[in-house]
């Protein structure tokens, strides 16, 4: 989905545009996501526009401490614009390049290759396991040549990928390990957060629509100093201190140094100022996803549905995004479903439509739905239900009563699931160019 306009979208609907106040009615439309702003936040950015320091600063500084102490000891976090940028200074700092491949997911939002395009390196995209929609480890094995150099994992919705599973493989064939977070704020994994991890860099997404937000922003997560290092340089022009440095060192203020063409990556401070304010409430805004899920899965089960993975440990799923499948007796398709959804007033989303999906990437990498047979199978199925942490019970019991009566049989619609490779689907079919 174009992630951008949805959030946008949804957000402005529910504001009043008089008033700026949030609208709090539940005959209203439900908006597939909604950040969870309080005043909290608002006297925060308030606090920090006053402070008259509005790029990169105090704010920033303080919440870069703040997030690597929550993930874990020995971590160091690298505040950014966007979880792309995070994506993008990750790559560049492990010095990837042109004849080198790196496996990425074809289950994911697009940033998670193009970065690896960026440094003019190939990404490889990896069919996912059925279940969790995460990489998989057999098709990853499968797509290693000896140009292989990175893996980059994405935590689908927010369930992580084993980490242990991930350091054999990353280990048994030499690869430096990018793990795209974005979805996956805060989650367990074997018994840590995602983010306290060996991996060369974690990157977390603070987009609006995510499980703690800064409007945009992401953020960099590393144990290793010199990535750290590069990408804070890097992060702002090559230049080898950074602003809030200049301004506050006792060296001349005039004074710096350009070491390599950089790039405009930095987080202001009044987008740190929400962000810390958001770390404070994240475990809160976590559980209420986590009660919505289980909501969800609970009063779901029975229908023509797939439900989505479930964690493998306590504090095991961000729930970020609530994935559900159609099942091939479905009285409607996915497409149609989406379509009632919407009769109802209720936002829903799909994550994903598959990389080898897209144009650019099926005519450049030259792929076929038939090499990811996985992915290409579930898109046509797969469903996001609205899931935010300030939804409200009464939101809640709409959302699944309009999913019951989206899937009630009406007798002109009654036919299943269709396939991937049927053109009427939509524009992202496998067709005869990629069908394979
Ligand atoms: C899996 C994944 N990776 C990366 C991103 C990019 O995040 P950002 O918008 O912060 O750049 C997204 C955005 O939705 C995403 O879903």
């Amino acid at each position: 989905m174009p992630a951008t306009a949805d959030a946008t979208q949804d957000a402005s609907r529910t504001f009043d545009t008089r008033t700026g106040k949030r609208v709090k009615d539940d005959q209203s439309s439900i908006p597939f996501a909604l950040p969870d702003i309080t005043e909290a936040e608002i006297e925060a950015v308030s606090d920090s526009v006053r402070s008259g320091w509005l790029t990169t600063g105090p704010n920033s500084a303080a919440f870069e401490k703040e997030f690597a102490s929550f993930l874990g000891d020995g971590l160091e976090a690298v505040a950014v614009n966007s979880a792309t940028a995070g994506l993008h200074l990750a790559v560049e700092a492990l010095g990837l390049g042109p004849d080198d491949e790196v496996l990425v997911p074809t289950w994911t939002f697009t940033s998670t290759a193009e970065v690896v395009r960026y440094v003019g390196a190939n990404p490889v995209l990896v069919d996912v396991e059925p279940g969790s929609l995460n990489i998989d480890f057999a098709a990853a094995e499968r797509a290693i040549t000896e140009r292989t150099r990175a893996i980059l994992p994405v935590h689908f919705a927010g369930l992580p990928v084993p980490r242990g599973d991930l350091s054999k493989f990353a280990s048994s064939h030499g690869l430096e390990v990018v793990e795209d977070a974005a979805h996956a704020f805060p989650v367990i994994s074997e018994g840590r957060l995602v983010g306290d991890s060996e991996s060369a860099a974690v990157v977390f997404s603070f987009y609006a629509t995510k499980t703690m937000t800064t409007g945009e922003g992401g953020m960099l997560v590393t144990r290793r100093p010199e990535i750290a290092e590069r990408a804070r340089t890097m992060r702002l022009h090559g230049i080898s201190r950074d602003v809030f440095d200049r301004y506050t060192s006792t060296k001349p203020n005039w004074h710096y140094e350009v070491v390599a063409p950089g790039y405009k990556y930095n987080l202001p401070d009044p987008a740190a100022a929400i962000g810390r304010v958001q770390l404070r409430r994240s475990k809160d805004m976590t559980a209420a996803r986590q009660r919505i899920a289980e909501r969800y899965n609970t009063e779901l089960a029975g229908l023509p549905l797939q439900l989505p993975a479930q964690p493998r440990e306590p504090g095991g799923h961000a729930w970020h995004v609530y994935a559900m499948r159609l099942a091939d007796d479905a009285p409607v398709s996915r497409d149609r479903f989406v379509e009632r959804m919407a009769e109802m007033g209720v936002g829903t989303s799909v994550h994903f439509i598959p990389l080898h999906m897209h144009p650019y990437w099926r005519d450049t990498l030259q792929l076929k739905c038939a090499d990811f047979p996985v992915a290409s199978e579930v898109f046509n199925r797969v469903v996001s239900l609205p899931i935010f942490s300030a939804m409200t019970d009464r939101q809640i019991e709409r959302v699944i009563r309009s999913v019951h009566k989206a899937l009630a049989s009406s007798p002109q619609e009654q036919r299943s699931t269709r396939r991937p490779d049927d053109p009427e689907v939509s524009t992202f079919s496998c067709d005869e160019r990629n069908r394979g």
